[in-house]
């Protein structure tokens, strides 16, 4: 009975060692390594991942995953080497089990292989006025993104973008670079919010666009939210009283009149 039991168990361990394939291990890679990690877009927090399998061996990369703070305990000089390199920033644990593990190394196989890049460091410059005008149109739809993503205005609002506020369905915005910091970037290119991931999954935007639009983000943060339903009116206002006085017609009398007029109205 018991036997039978263990038996089960024991396929079944098996069955789940080799049931995640690539694919799982991409989805794992950008949920828990992605923000400190690519594969073949250079070094961010931790080591750029392509070659990790050739430069290492196999079961090593397959533990040190597993339990990296292990290694270092252990004086692993490899370890000690990556730890020193990375300025001392060590490596979390992250309660990945031996099949995830394996599963995140045939995609950086894979990847490595076929020379695909996933990641990216994301990009270190001040933004130029430039930067943030198109991160503003790219935002609000009037600037399409290469791959073809949805204006993220269709979804959230953020302060002075768009005519009507924006979108419901996601957050307001605002907050969000206080929240990410200098990571804001990287997490727009591969967000790993639920209603994002599958949206944005094949129509990435280029790191150059992340950069812009978070830039634009930035810029606007530090602004109170608006509130659309009395700005607009009073723009509107603004804007009738311009025609008006524009008209020419109006002695400044009359003008005054019409101001008295609508003024309680407003
Ligand atoms: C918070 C940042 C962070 C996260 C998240 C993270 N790593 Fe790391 N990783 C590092 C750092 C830093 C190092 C360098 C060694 C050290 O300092 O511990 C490293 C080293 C490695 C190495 C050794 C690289 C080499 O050149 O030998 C591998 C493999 C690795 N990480 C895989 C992963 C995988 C897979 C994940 C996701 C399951 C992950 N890491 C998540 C920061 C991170
Ligand atoms: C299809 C709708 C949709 C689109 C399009 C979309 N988002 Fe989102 N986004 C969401 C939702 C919903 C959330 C809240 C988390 C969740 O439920 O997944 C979110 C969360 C976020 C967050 C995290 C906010 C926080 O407070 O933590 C950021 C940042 C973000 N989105 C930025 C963007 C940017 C930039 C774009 C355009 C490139 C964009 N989103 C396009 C739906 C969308």
């Amino acid at each position: 009975m018991l036997r039978t039991f263990s038996r089960t168990a024991w396929c079944l361990a098996l069955a789940a060692g080799t049931g995640l394939a690539a694919q799982d291990g991409e989805a794992l890679f950008r949920k828990s390594c992605m923000s400190c990690h690519t594969i073949g877009g250079g070094v961010k927090t931790g080591p750029d991942l392509k070659g990790v399998t050739t430069r290492r061996p196999r079961e090593w990369a397959l533990a040190f995953i597993q339990a990296p703070g292990s290694f270092i305990d252990k004086g692993d000089p490899v370890a000690l080497q990556l730890l020193k390199d990375a300025n001392n920033v060590k490596m979390p644990e992250l309660g990945i089990t031996a099949a995830e593990a394996d599963a995140i190394l045939k995609l950086i196989d894979e990847l490595t292989k076929s020379g695909k890049v996933l990641g990216s460091k994301g990009i270190d410059r001040p933004p130029t006025p430039l930067d943030l005008q198109k991160g503003k149109a790219m935002f609000e739809g009037r600037l399409r993104f290469a791959g073809g993503g949805p204006a993220c205005l269709s979804c959230h609002s953020a302060s002075g973008s768009g005519t009507f506020g924006g979108g419901r369905l996601g957050p307001q915005l605002n907050a969000a670079p206080g929240k990410y910091g200098k990571n804001l970037a990287t997490t727009i290119e591969n967000p790993a919010f639920p209603s994002m991931v599958n949206v944005f999954a094949k129509k990435a935007l280029t790191p150059e666009e992340a950069f812009q639009v978070a830039a634009y983000l930035h810029s606007v943060g530090t602004q109170p939210p608006p509130r659309k339903d009395i700005v607009f009116p009073i723009v509107g206002f603004v804007g009738l009283l311009g025609s008006l006085a524009l008209g020419g017609h109006l002695g400044r009398k009359r003008f005054r009149g019409v101001r008295k007029n609508l003024v309680p109205k407003a």
